[in-house]
């Protein structure tokens, strides 16, 4: 069975970078394969992970509006979208990449997007875990995907904003009806000396605590160089991942 997880919580909480960690633990653990969605159109998870992607799904949904007129004859939508996605994913040793680039637009679009969330559904079962790397918010995530996520990890930083967020997509998960399984609150990049308050405001939410990822130089210094989050070494950081990933199933290495 496939585990899903997705990152959300406020802008600048560092999902993208929790996300990254959270794929390279994964393959480095040999838990693979690993499926990689970048689901924030300012398309960054790649750029953790050493990647520039060529091509979103945006672009393919672009193309395909622009090209619709002159499909050779026999070429369906349906098939436009699956050739073109296989050249979307970026393949990489354990674990792939897709990018899912500009959001949907106007409704009228409605037939190509049911079919892009189809292929990408379809995706999902090949793969061992997928993470998702949200944008802001959580909206999109209740649109954008049919099946379900085993885990979503809710980030908060010392910003009181980051806390409403966190209520904000309590609620919407909610209103979900059970596709999202369990929902985990971590915290990100909080000096120690505010940990004990960081902790009882999340309790306050009512959400389940998880993990902290303590603010570490060398993310930032890896992120400056421009290297991959999987040079990472710091243990601190890494064993507050690694705590992520026994929680939603590192049992599953056998399955
Ligand atoms: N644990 C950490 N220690 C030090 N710096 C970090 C850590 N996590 C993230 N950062 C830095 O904080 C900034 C924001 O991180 P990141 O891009 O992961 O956040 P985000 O929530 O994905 O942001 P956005 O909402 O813009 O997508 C980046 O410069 C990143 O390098
Ligand atoms: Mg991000």
């Amino acid at each position: 069975m496939t585990k899903s997880i997705a990152v959300a919580g406020k802008g600048g909480t560092g999902k993208s970078t929790i996300a990254a960690l959270l794929i390279s633990r994964l393959v480095h653990k040999g838990m693979n394969p690993v499926l990689a969605v970048d689901a924030d159109p300012d398309c960054n998870l790649g750029t953790l992970l050493g990647i520039e992607p060529e091509q979103t799904i945006g672009d393919l949904r672009e193309d395909l509006l622009k090209t619709i007129k002159e499909f050779p004859a026999g070429m369906t939508k349906a098939n436009y979208i699956e050739s073109g996605l296989h050249q979307i994913i970026e393949e990489r040793e354990g674990w792939d990449l897709v990018t899912m680039g500009k959001g949907e637009g106007a409704s009228c679009y409605c037939y190509i997007n049911s079919l892009i969330r189809k292929f990408c559904d379809d995706l999902t079962p090949s793969y061992r875990w997928v993470v998702i790397d949200n944008e802001a918010g959580l909206e999109h995530l209740s649109r954008r995907t049919t099946t379900n996520i085993d885990a979503l990890i809710v980030v908060v930083s010392e910003s009181p904003l980051s806390f409403s967020c966190a209520a904000k997509i309590k609620d919407i998960v909610s209103e979900m009806n059970g596709r999202i399984t369990n929902t985990f609150v971590v915290s990100s990049m909080v000096n120690k000396n505010r940990l004990d308050e960081v902790h009882k405001r999340i309790d306050e939410l009512g959400m389940d605590f998880l993990t902290d990822i303590p603010k570490e130089e060398e993310i930032e210094d890896l992120v400056f160089n421009s290297l991959p989050i999987s040079s990472l070494k710091s243990k601190a950081v890494l064993s507050a991942i690694d705590r992520i990933i026994e929680k939603i199933g590192g049992n599953n290495e056998n399955t």
